[in-house]
């Protein structure tokens, strides 16, 4: 899949640069080419010379040099790959790229391309899980920059947790889905996932038991299919995939208006969990056992999502599917709610808590369509995802 690929590798200052010079021959094993660019902190640790002589290729260090403008301008050089790496990306660069800065080469790169970009975090441990670093890789992760690692283990500043760089086959297999020429090449599909929260008071908020892994899976499934993913998510247990647009929200009206703001879809998965009410008289201020008796909570129905975007006369995708949790009757309950909501298809599972699917990493879903209902066995998350995905796949053709 690599082979006459072009990868920008941007080598940041970090311990783990090292591991980018053996990444370069990997890269260069599966057929890539790869253009180096050094960071001035990058070169403490690896040499132009090793880079350049291991890549077989120029190395691009200072943002101002005339000769390398007169042969290509840092433009075009960053519009000139497939694909831009930053590994080791460091606290530091995560940080500029974060906040648009282009003071230098690399930044400057990065600001610029036109590009899929994928980084390999590596850092101390206190510096990835400060508050800042988080806030910078979920910026990063919204903008639809792809992320690998980082892993957990001992650290070469004799810390342990995570924070080192993920290893060289693992950012090859991310490089791989990166350039996926997958089916879903081109197209764009929104997902939405995990549970909501409705608020009560300013601490309390009513949920349910969704964990987001199967919205999750979906997401990666999609991706790995070549698609750009907006994933709208709830406060899901289970983290992102990487290498999706995340949009982060807590309520169902939060929900709808994401979706309904995301940029024009070809499909829109319905996974989310979203709750069917909202307490039209959340408190402001928390809630107080003050001897006048027990709350009352007043519910209003929420708008329904899934219903909003399958009846819109403009700008509905081509493809809308909804996912029915069902206790009971799960076929007719689920096929009458196709044809309520008036989506494409309907996903129906069984989540009575015997089944265990509900939080599981199992499923075991029927697919029903204009055609009928398919079963299919109780089969890992992943798996129903990947299964899905491709169906989607042959929908869209
Ligand atoms: N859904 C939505 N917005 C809502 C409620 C549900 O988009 N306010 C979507 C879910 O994401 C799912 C589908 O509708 O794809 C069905 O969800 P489900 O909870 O099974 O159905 P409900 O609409 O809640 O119907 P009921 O409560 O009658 O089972």
């Amino acid at each position: 899949m690599l082979a006459n690929k072009h990868i920008l590798l941007i080598v940041g200052g970090g311990i783990a640069a090292f591991k980018s010079l053996d990444l370069v021959r990997r890269l260069r094993e599966r057929g890539a080419r790869v253009t180096p660019v050094l960071t001035k902190a990058g070169a403490e640790f690896v040499t132009p010379l090793s880079l350049s002589a291991l890549s077989a290729s120029k190395l691009y260090q200072e943002l101002f040099d005339l000769n390398d403008e007169a042969e290509m301008g840092h433009i075009e050089l960053s519009r000139a790959a497939d694909l831009i790496v930053v590994a080791p990306a460091t606290a530091d660069l995560m940080a500029k790229m974060a906040g648009g800065l282009a003071n230098d080469l690399a930044s400057t790169l990065l600001l610029a391309t036109d590009k899929r970009v994928l980084i390999a975090p590596s850092m101390n441990v206190r510096m990835w899980e400060h508050p800042a670093t988080q806030r910078n890789l979920a910026t990063l992760q919204g903008d639809g920059i792809l992320v690998v690692g980082p892993n957990e283990g001992d650290m070469a500043c004799g810390e342990y947790g995570p924070g080192r760089m993920a290893e060289v086959p693992e950012i090859i297999a991310a490089i791989d889905i990166a350039l996926s020429d997958g089916p879903l090449k081109g197209r764009h599909v929104l997902v939405t996932s995990g549970p909501t929260h409705e608020p009560i008071d300013p601490v309390r908020y009513i949920a349910n038991r969704s964990s987001g892994a199967q919205g999750t899976a979906i997401a990666s499934a999609l991706l790995a299919l070549g698609a750009d993913v907006t994933f709208v998510t709830g406060p899901a247990d289970v983290p992102p995939p990487m290498g999706v647009t995340v949009v982060k929200v807590q309520t169902a009206k939060e929900m709808l208006d994401a979706v309904l703001n995301a940029p024009a879809a070809d499909a829109a998965i319905f996974a989310a969990a979203v709750a069917d009410w909202h307490v039209a008289n959340a408190a402001v201020s928390k809630i107080k056992k003050d001897g006048t008796g027990l709350p009352r909570l007043d519910f209003a129905q929420n708008p329904d999502i899934l219903a909003t975007v399958s009846q819109m006369t403009d700008g509905r995708p081509k493809l809308v599917v909804g996912f029915a949790a069902e206790t009971d009757d799960v076929i007719a309950n689920a096929t009458a709610k196709r044809l309520r909501k008036q989506c494409d298809w309907i996903v129906a599972n069984d989540v009575s808590p015997e089944t265990g699917i509900m939080g599981g990493t199992e499923n075991a879903v029927t697919l029903i369509s204009e055609h009928g209902a398919e079963s299919w066995p109780r089969i890992g998350k992943d798996a129903v995802a990947a299964k899905l995905a491709a169906r989607i796949a042959e929908a869209l053709v």
